[in-house]
């Protein structure tokens, strides 16, 4: 029997108050109040379990059999309590302090792409979206692809103006995105619409050039008369216009071995408006474009005939530095976050 003469002798039903109480507790502590009330050390069930050792062996075990399953069930019920009014308490001690757990951690940062990719992600997806295929080539290319192909035979002087790098047996880096344009039309029959993005090499170094740059060019073929120069204009106005806004574009006739005619396109200065000033040297124009009719002798190159085409190219970093306001291009490779961050 217990100790508390008042207490039924059946525990199932002493404990039911004990199992409403710990349903409706309301805090943590109110619930640690039941928890000493009922298996501390002088707790209900504490006090059913001593009276055991009184019990004859078969009573005994009957009654053991019941408790333990009572304090099993209680503690059962008393862990879930717990996790529920302990939840409870810490989202109201955080609302009372103030803390968002959501906000955004200002320590942590997110990366940033590269000034130049995105420079030239925006080129291209002008061009594509104009139509025009995405194609690549090799970085190292043969002689024919990057030159002869295009134009420019051994003794051409131009080779002159692209100081190459070389490597032994007729390889080298390609110093223009031009021999995609090759393989492309090697590749594939008119009508082509395509443009080639991608890492161009020369040995230059000082603050507008760097031996490892990038480039975009393009080129439209389609049967004799279908292309002409109006049309290239057209488009690299608009290119231009989607780039920097609206700036002034004057082609400027040009030699390029590859293309007859050839122009250079300049753009009204993004920094002085036109009116003059240190980047444009006083001219008021910026260069940002080389581009023409495809020469007849680079169609004879890839065995194409009774076409006509135009081609254009055009230097990422340039364009990068222009619209970003970048006077240094060496800025680009020297991994600096500070500078990355900028933009
Ligand atoms: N390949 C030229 C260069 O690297 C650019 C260009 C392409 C010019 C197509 C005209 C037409 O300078």
């Amino acid at each position: 029997m217990p100790k508390n003469p008042s207490r039924p002798s059946d525990p199932q039903v002493a404990m039911q108050a004990t199992f409403d109480k710990l349903h409706t507790a309301q805090s943590t502590q109110a619930l640690e109040q039941i928890r000493i009330e009922t298996i501390g050390k002088k707790g209900i069930l504490t006090e059913y379990f001593s009276t055991l050792k009184s019990l004859p062996e078969a009573e005994k075990k009957q009654l053991a059999t019941s408790l333990n399953s009572l304090r099993k069930e209680f503690e059962e019920h008393f862990q879930a309590k717990l996790m529920e009014l302990e939840s409870k308490e810490l989202e109201s001690a955080l609302s009372a302090q103030g803390i968002d757990v959501s906000l955004f951690n200002l320590s942590s940062k997110r990366g940033i792409g590269h000034p130049i990719n995105y420079t030239k992600d925006k080129i291209i997806e002008y061009f594509t979206r104009m139509g025009y295929e995405l194609c690549e080539g090799p970085l190292v290319e043969d002689d024919f692809h990057n030159f002869s192909a295009l134009n420019l035979p051994e003794y051409h002087p131009a080779r002159d103006m692209q100081d190459t790098f070389y490597f032994h047996d007729n390889k080298l880096l390609r110093t223009h995105t031009s021999p995609v344009q090759i393989r492309t039309m090697l590749d594939q029959k008119p009508p082509i619409k395509m443009i080639c993005p991608g890492e161009t090499f020369r040995r230059d170094y000082d603050l507008t050039h760097s031996p490892m740059f990038h480039q975009v060019e393009g080129l439209v073929v389609d049967k004799t008369g279908a292309v002409n120069f109006a049309h290239l204009k057209y488009v690299l106005e608009s290119f231009l216009h989607y780039m920097f806004g609206d700036v002034k574009v004057r082609f400027r006739s040009s030699f390029f071995p590859f293309t007859e005619p050839s122009a250079e396109v300049d753009i009204s200065c993004v920094f002085c408006q036109g009116n003059g000033c240190r980047v444009c040297s006083h001219t008021g124009w910026l260069e940002v474009l080389g581009c023409g009719m495809v020469d007849d002798n680079v169609f004879r190159a890839v065995g194409y005939e009774d076409v006509s085409g135009y081609a254009f190219g055009m230097g990422v970093e340039r364009l990068c530095m222009l619209s970003l306001g970048i006077g240094d291009l060496r800025s680009f490779f020297e991994t600096d976050l500070r500078l990355l961050e900028q933009f």
